[in-house]
């Protein structure tokens, strides 16, 4: 979705005017410890408190697991709401609406209070089904005689719609304008004939499996039949709030399940993501009737670093793998891990996790194929590599597949992989593959670490706290970081730029944005750098404590930052007037400010 842009500065004001003490402890009750506070991790399990969160920076940090960020970071992790959700929320919560820059081509108001009816509206329906479940035996019997427990019925809010045309539609039509009902996909209006419109409930006599997005909305509905019928099941169509294409069935309860996923596996169907829950396996999500799209995968990878997906070991299986690993090819990234798994023939998730248990069902994850596996192993079984054409073929087809993937680790492995599954030399097939591909994509990826503001010698994402040498540039933007009014004693920002020392732009930067915002805080300088380069860097600084709270100490740790960049920067100078003075000769003017930086030098 994309729409009007969140202003800057809002966000800028937002971090300013909340307080990130109170946005956590209303969630994790916090203790006050000295001038932090402090709790037990609520990302990770602990017996003693290592997650800080400090007033003045507006920055909470676990030196257990490492977590940290702003109030919206935090918003993020713990309710798993995406950046844009997290700042609504947060503006919620202090009575604020969020502002929109103009140019944007999302919602108007009056298309979000629509979706917000529809909310409402398929909420209600959600309750409705839920309470006709109760009332009919014969939808209880069906769960029962699935072996599906009380708990995670109501976990997954599953319902039942009675048999009839109307249930839903006449009592909701009290509350509900008619379109409405008809826009959230719940209802059904032929109007094929004009002398004889007919206005129906979609589902009728089903097995209701509400489909909720990740902040927890009912958007859709999946019905089963009790019986033998056909369809067996039928899903809501797409609607302003439902997109088959970007939504998994699932993926919001496992995520309230689970605080901290490490996995997702990713089956087909809605009874299999159910079944597995119940028997302990509650992280799977299902794809609604449609293959794995590329913003399912954006999503999962988001959530976590691993994604197994598991199918029928049929043939339409082994199709819809095929399918979900060409749309995960553009989407890998290094340290993120796909790996496909093959369930024997005849069973589902549902049938096969009853027959074995948790336990044994998890231990199938160590047969899945990883996707150079899988890759290589698919391509061979579709070329016959022992002829020169279908090496040739194979090559092409690999090709092909290739260039949708950014550069990564995993590209290497998966083309040393085909070298030796081919029998081509290494060398031979990358220059191979690199003319097959006339205008390879995913190689204009820049390089951090060269172009780090830090010594590029000691990147610093690799280095632990104690490691990083604390140069005046780091000092200096550690201190500003905590106390942006330091801002106020730089004099000649000039100097800093000169002094070329690593992360002088940064530095610069960063006064520049104070000075632009002086009310601005730590959090909220982090903000700005958000999904940049500079990002982790600043985390990184952002933990440095200084020696003490005293304002006074403060500024005079600063102005002694200032001051070892100022030196720097007149030696440069002096350096330069120097070569000029042996090359070309210096006119009075540079004489002079030769003589005066030299007496400057000692003090
Ligand atoms: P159970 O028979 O209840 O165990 O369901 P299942 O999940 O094993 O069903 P199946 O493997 O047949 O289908 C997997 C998924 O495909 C379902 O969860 C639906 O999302 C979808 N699906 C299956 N049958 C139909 C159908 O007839 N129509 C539509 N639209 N989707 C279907
Ligand atoms: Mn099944």
């Amino acid at each position: 979705m994309a729409y009007g842009r969140i202003p800057r500065e809002f966000i800028d004001e937002l971090l300013v005017r909340a307080d990130v003490v109170d946005v956590i402890n209303a969630r994790v009750p916090l203790k006050k410890k000295g001038r932090e506070y402090t709790a037990c991790c609520p990302f990770h399990n602990e017996k003693t408190p290592s997650f800080t969160v400090s007033p003045n920076k507006q920055f909470y940090h676990c030196f257990g697991c490492g977590v940290h960020g702003s109030a919206i970071s935090f918003l993020m992790e713990y309710e798993h709401l995406d950046f844009v959700e997290a700042i609504e929320s947060l503006a919620e919560s202090m009575g604020i609406t969020v502002p929109r820059e103009a140019g944007g081509k999302g919602p108007s108001d009056e298309q979000r209070q629509r979706s917000k009816d529809l909310f409402t509206l398929l909420q209600d329906a959600s309750e409705f089904y839920q309470l006709q479940m109760k009332g009919s035996d014969k939808a209880v019997n069906y769960l029962k005689g699935r072996d599906l427990s009380g708990k995670i019925s109501k976990r997954f809010g599953i319902g039942y719609s009675p048999a009839g045309w109307d249930n839903l539609y006449k009592p909701f039509l009290n509350n509900y304008p008619e379109q409405q009902l008809v826009d959230s996909g719940l209802v059904i209006k032929n109007d094929e004939d004009p002398n004889n419109v007919k206005i129906y409930d979609r589902y009728r006599d089903r097995i209701m499996f509400p489909i909720r997005n990740r902040k927890g909305q009912t958007i859709g509905f999946g019905g089963r039949v009790l019986g033998d019928d056909v369809p067996k099941y039928i899903n809501s169509p797409e609607t302003s709030v439902f997109h088959k294409g970007s939504e998994l069935y699932g993926f919001y309860e496992a995520r309230m399940h689970t605080k901290k996923l490490e996995r997702i596996i990713v089956v087909e169907g809605y009874m299999d993501v159910i079944a597995l829950a119940q028997f302990g396996v509650s992280y799977a999500v299902a794809t609604l009737g449609t293959a794995t799209t590329q913003d399912h995968i954006k999503q999962l990878f988001r959530a976590v670093p691993e994604v197994i997906f598991c199918f029928d070991g049929d043939r339409a299986g082994r199709e819809a793998a095929w399918r979900a690993l060409e749309n995960a090819l553009p989407m890998m990234q290094d340290g993120k891990e796909i790996r496909f798994m093959f369930l024997p023939d005849g069973e589902d998730p549902d049938t096969q996790i009853r027959k074995i248990g948790q336990q044994a069902f998890e231990a199938l994850y160590g047969e899945a194929s990883s996707l150079t596996a899988y890759f290589s192993e698919n391509l061979h079984d579709k070329f016959n590599i022992t002829s020169d054409e279908g090496k040739s073929r194979f090559i092409q087809e690999a090709s092909k597949l290739l260039q949708q993937m950014p550069d990564t680790l995993i590209k290497d492995q998966l083309v040393s992989r085909l070298a030796k599954q081919t029998n081509i030399e290494e060398r031979v097939l990358r220059k191979r593959l690199s003319k097959l591909q006339s205008t390879p994509r995913g190689s204009s990826e820049r390089n951090y670490e060269s172009e780090h503001p830090f010594e590029p010698s000691q990147p610093i994402s690799r280095l632990s706290n104690r490691e990083v040498r604390q140069t005046p540039i780091r000092y200096a933007i550690s201190l500003l970081l905590s106390n942006p009014e330091l801002v106020q004693f730089v004099e000649n920002i000039e100097q800093i730029v000169l002094s070329e020392l690593p992360g002088s732009d940064l530095l610069t930067t960063l006064i520049e944005t104070i000075q632009e915002s002086p009310k601005i805080n730590g959090a909220a300088l982090l903000e700005r750098w958000r999904n940049t380069e500079f990002e982790a860097p600043l985390i990184h600084l952002m933990k440095w404590q200084p020696e003490s709270d005293d304002e006074s100490v403060l500024r005079c740790e600063f102005e002694d930052c200032l001051r070892h960049i100022r030196k720097r920067a007149n030696e440069i100078k002096v350096e330069k007037l120097l070569h000029k003075e042996r090359t070309g000769g210096l006119i009075d003017q540079e004489k002079q400010e030769l003589l005066f930086l030299l007496q400057q030098k000692d003090d």
